[in-house]
């Protein structure tokens, strides 16, 4: 007689508690991850090895088209080009210059050398070679500023394989591909050809940085035709460290 009268309130307080419990069900199901948004359409991804150790990319970029548009967003900002083209001019392309002759003098680079700079932007790195004389130099970066710099992605170098002598670049911290960075330079350098990096070991560079580098070791691991020449610390703008390789003539 109880359990028949106790019943149909159970059933009551059941039917009751699964209509006020429904919405709440409903919200945690929408809540859920959806795992079949933002796949990824950058086809170089996959390319990506060194991201852990002494070298770091930065988490971030959904996409290789976001980190471009984040480049040139300081590429094209109109403040920084103006700086960098007046009060920044002659001041850069000074140290620059003193950089240069100090590589000539250890025979590194020469009048006749064909020379490119690397992420130029205004290009002063290659006012200063010219500078010192080496005249068939040229800079490339996302946005030209000719005749200087030529329009260009370093990941994806515009030209054949083995035409430079001599490529310099203080911009390895911009490299999303650290690893294709150093494979096209790898490439277009001739045999016997120099690569001159700057770049920050003991310092965090900028907000546009998409690698983090801890030590040179990285880099001697990715230059995978080269010779180390030497590794020196140097005052270059916030870059700390000079680090020179030489691609071998059998390979
Ligand atoms: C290299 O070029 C500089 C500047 O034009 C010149 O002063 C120098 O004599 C040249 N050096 C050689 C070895 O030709
Ligand atoms: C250029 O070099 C790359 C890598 O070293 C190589 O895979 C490619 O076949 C070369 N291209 C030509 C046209 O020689």
């Amino acid at each position: 007689m109880k359990n028949n009268q106790a019943r149909p309130p159970i059933l009551k307080y059941l039917i009751l508690s699964l209509f006020l419990f429904f919405p709440f069900f409903l919200l945690l199901f929408s809540l859920k991850p959806k795992h079949h948004q933002n796949t990824t359409t950058d086809p170089t991804s996959k390319i990506q090895i060194h991201s852990s150790g002494d070298l770091k990319i930065r988490p971030g970029y959904a996409s290789y088209e976001s980190y471009i548009q984040r480049q040139l967003h300081k590429t094209l900002n109109p403040k920084l080009r103006q700086v960098w083209t007046t009060r920044d001019w002659d001041r850069k392309i000074q140290v620059f210059v003193q950089f240069f002759q100090d590589l000539k003098r250890k025979e590194l680079l020469f009048n006749e050398s064909k020379a490119l700079s690397i992420g130029a932007r205004v290009g002063q790195e290659v006012e200063a070679l010219r500078r010192v004389g080496v005249s068939d130099s040229v800079g490339i970066d996302l946005v030209p500023y000719p005749p200087l710099v030529i329009k260009g992605d370093f990941h994806n170098q515009p030209f054949g394989n083995e035409t430079f002598d001599f490529e310099f670049s203080n911009v390895f911290d911009h490299a999303l591909y650290p690893d294709k960075f150093v494979g096209e330079i790898e490439r277009t350098l001739k045999p016997n050809g120099v690569c001159v990096l700057h770049v920050a070991l003991s310092r965090r560079s900028d907000k546009y940085s998409a690698n983090d580098l801890y030590s040179v070791k990285p880099l001697v691991e990715m230059f995978k035709v080269s010779e180390v020449v030497h590794v020196r610390k140097v005052d270059g703008f916030g870059l700390d460290t000079e680090v020179v390789f030489r691609k071998k003539t059998v390979t």
